[in-house]
């Protein structure tokens, strides 16, 4: 079986993976580009459908690139986007009319009168006709020839939601929970996201001549296996594609982390067999079969699609002693590693004893939700500690906390500014934009609570660093672009604590994300400065900001929390009040974001216990960073 073959025998769907997204959006754009050129070339016109999202962002930047520096004309090009939310008009901040202007139409050369958005402002017995007259004029134009995708969690595609046939054509629809909650962020709360939407239907989509659908980050690894891999079904819309003639999931490898090929590499070929992989399998089938690690024998892997591995590498016994030995040496109650103990096999260094340790937090609460415990432990063992939040986190901060904050500085005293607050809150339409001041009074809240929260791991303000990136203060959700002076200040602070250890997160993460710029922000200035002999002596961990945890073969530090130290983690968290109920949560079932975080952590302790090693109440993951390859080691 060649690697091709066994990858086939999982994917119905062809899927090209990229190392990241910018690369594959260089081939997706190169591919549209020759073919509206062509079509120039002969004189035709060419019709292209669209998407919104966060996911195309970075394919948009590039066709404005290639317009801009390359000469791409779309003189020739119709364009037609998927969907459109019901019930908001044109000029709201968060139609899709707005963002395709700001995203691409103002910035290329396509006329006016060939853009085609849905209208998500005709009155609602008009609304049938509009999306009838919408399928006639794609019709007309000869179809469309390039449609792109994205994919929502819920496995929609354009807005067809779970439930939405194979032949649905271009109609409302109810907008589902999941999909409500994602958009959460950008609408200022959830209670303010439309409840329905005007979309293409998947037999509209279906009748494309060439479909892409694009996914990023590890949030969708998830669907995009089930579209992949699975049989289709109305549960999960984008599976209809395994029936399109020329379809392409173009992947990262993050979205792609699910696929049978990367996530069982052994059962698709014959794969190189380095000490991570060999960790992942052999935890694997011990979590598969419930059976501790100690307990595995030949027949389990030769049963289990490991035949090659125990013959090239065991008996099962040396094996599984080796896997045990490795994770069991990842489990450390010294993060800032144990001063005077042989540190031969530990995941810190023993020396210097007293560390300096930079904390790096996207969000205020980044920090405490994956590891409140480990920086408790961090305080307690004298390392002297600094956390920076990078941004401020205004935007995820809901008007009524702002209102809650002004009403009491009043109520205290003569504030000035909580007068104008309460004026600008009592004068915003549910969806107008917060003014710079708002922006700044709504980050003292979270200042606040973060400086609260980090009191609760036993850290005092001096230690705490308020970046205020510029790319958050002058961005909106899924709209940041990362500059220069973003970087700089990233280098000053790292320059200036010349960290022994640094806590930093967002690899991998949903491009479009604060986590995922501020990782960005963060290799930047990290490249700059790794040739200082300060750093060859420190170590970068990542920790997870993404409501996951590390898979239990990529973990390189363990951090055990007894059960009141898991108290005390839902403490700090809890301090972040304006954030209770906010995030879009992985679970929507599920509850506050306290109770979240340490659940991971009970679950990650669960599967050490699983595999044989010690019972704990909960753990917390890091992995190491290496800078040269950008990723985990
Ligand atoms: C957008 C659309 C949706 C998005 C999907 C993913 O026009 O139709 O299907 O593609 O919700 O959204 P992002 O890209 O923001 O993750």
């Amino acid at each position: 079986m060649n690697e091709r073959s066994g990858q086939e025998l999982y994917e119905r769907i062809p899927t090209k993976v990229f190392e990241d997204a910018q690369l594959a959006v260089g081939q997706v754009a190169r591919e549209l580009a020759d073919a509206i050129r062509k079509r120039q070339f002969e004189g035709n016109p060419f019709v292209l459908g669209l998407a919104t999202g966060s996911t195309p962002v970075p394919l948009y930047r590039e066709l404005v690139r290639l317009h801009r520096e390359e000469g791409l004309s779309f003189a020739n090009v119709t364009s037609f986007n998927l969907d459109e939310y019901f019930g908001i008009d044109s000029r709201h901040p968060e139609s899709y009319y707005r963002f395709m202007r700001e995203q691409l139409f103002d910035h290329i050369d396509m006329p006016e009168e060939q853009i085609n958005i849905p209208q998500g402002s005709v009155e609602r017995e008009e609304v049938f006709e509009a999306c009838q007259a919408y399928e006639e004029k794609i019709a007309a134009c000869g179809g469309i020839d390039v449609q792109i995708l994205g994919i929502g969690r819920t496995g929609h595609i354009g807005f067809n939601e779970p439930g939405s046939g194979p032949n649905s054509r271009t109609r409302l629809v109810t907008l589902d929970r999941l999909t409500r909650l994602d958009a959460a962020r950008d609408f200022q709360g959830e209670h303010n996201v439309p409840r329905y939407a005007v979309t293409m239907g998947v037999g509209t989509i279906m009748d494309a001549r060439k479909v892409y659908l694009l996914a990023w980050g590890r949030s969708k690894a998830e669907v995009v296996k089930a579209a992949v891999e699975d049989a289709p079904v109305e549960s999960l819309p984008a599976s209809f594609l395994q029936a399109h003639k020329d379809v392409s999931f173009i992947l990262d490898t993050a979205s792609a982390s699910e696929l049978t090929r990367c996530k069982y590499p052994w059962l698709v070929g014959f794969p190189e067999w380095t000490p991570e992989l060999v960790r992942k399998s052999v935890t694997h089938l011990s979590l598969k079969l419930g059976k501790p690690l100690l307990k595995l024998v030949d027949k389990d892997y030769q049963e289990n699609g490991l035949s090659e591995l125990v013959t090239e590498q065991g008996p099962a016994y040396g094996l599984n002693i080796r896997v045990f030995n490795e994770v069991q040496h990842t489990i450390t109650g010294w993060p800032g590693g144990k001063p005077d103990a042989d540190d031969t096999y530990r995941p810190e260094r023993a020396s210097p004893a007293r560390k300096r340790v930079l904390v790096l937090s996207p969000e205020p609460q980044d920090d405490v939700l994956s590891m409140a415990a480990t920086l408790s432990r961090l305080a307690a063992h004298g390392h002297e500690l600094t956390v920076a939040y990078l941004t401020s986190g205004n935007l995820g901060v809901p008007d009524e906390e702002a209102n809650w904050a002004a009403d009491l500085m009043l109520e205290a005293g003569d504030s000035s500014l909580a007068s104008e607050v309460l004026q600008e809150l009592e004068a915003k339409g549910a969806f107008s934009e917060d003014s710079p001041k708002l922006r700044k009074f709504k980050s003292y809240i979270r200042r606040n609570e973060a400086r609260a929260s980090l009191e609760m791991c036993g850290l005092g303000k001096d230690c705490i660093r308020f970046l205020d990136l510029p790319f958050y203060e002058n961005g909106r959700y899924r709209r940041f672009e990362i500059g220069e002076a973003d970087v700089a200040a990233m280098r000053a602070l790292i320059q200036a604590v010349k960290p022994h250890q640094i806590f930093v997160t967002g690899e991998a993460a949903d491009p479009s994300s604060v986590q995922a710029k501020s990782f960005s922000v963060f290799e930047a200035a990290i490249r700059s400065l790794s040739e200082e002999t300060w750093f060859e002596d420190c170590y970068v961990w990542l920790y997870r900001s993404d409501g996951r945890e590390w898979e239990i073969h990529q973990v390189e530090m363990s951090v055990p929390c007894s059960p009141d130290e898991a108290k005390a983690k839902a403490q700090a968290i809890y301090q972040h009040r304006s954030q209770r109920s906010q995030l879009p949560v992985m679970n929507p079932e599920q509850s506050e974001a306290w109770e979240q975080a340490i659940q991971r952590n009970r679950e990650t302790a669960a599967l050490y216990d699983k595999l044989g090693l010690a019972e704990y109440e909960a753990i917390e993951c890091f992995v190491r960073w290496n800078p040269r390859k950008g990723e985990g080691q």
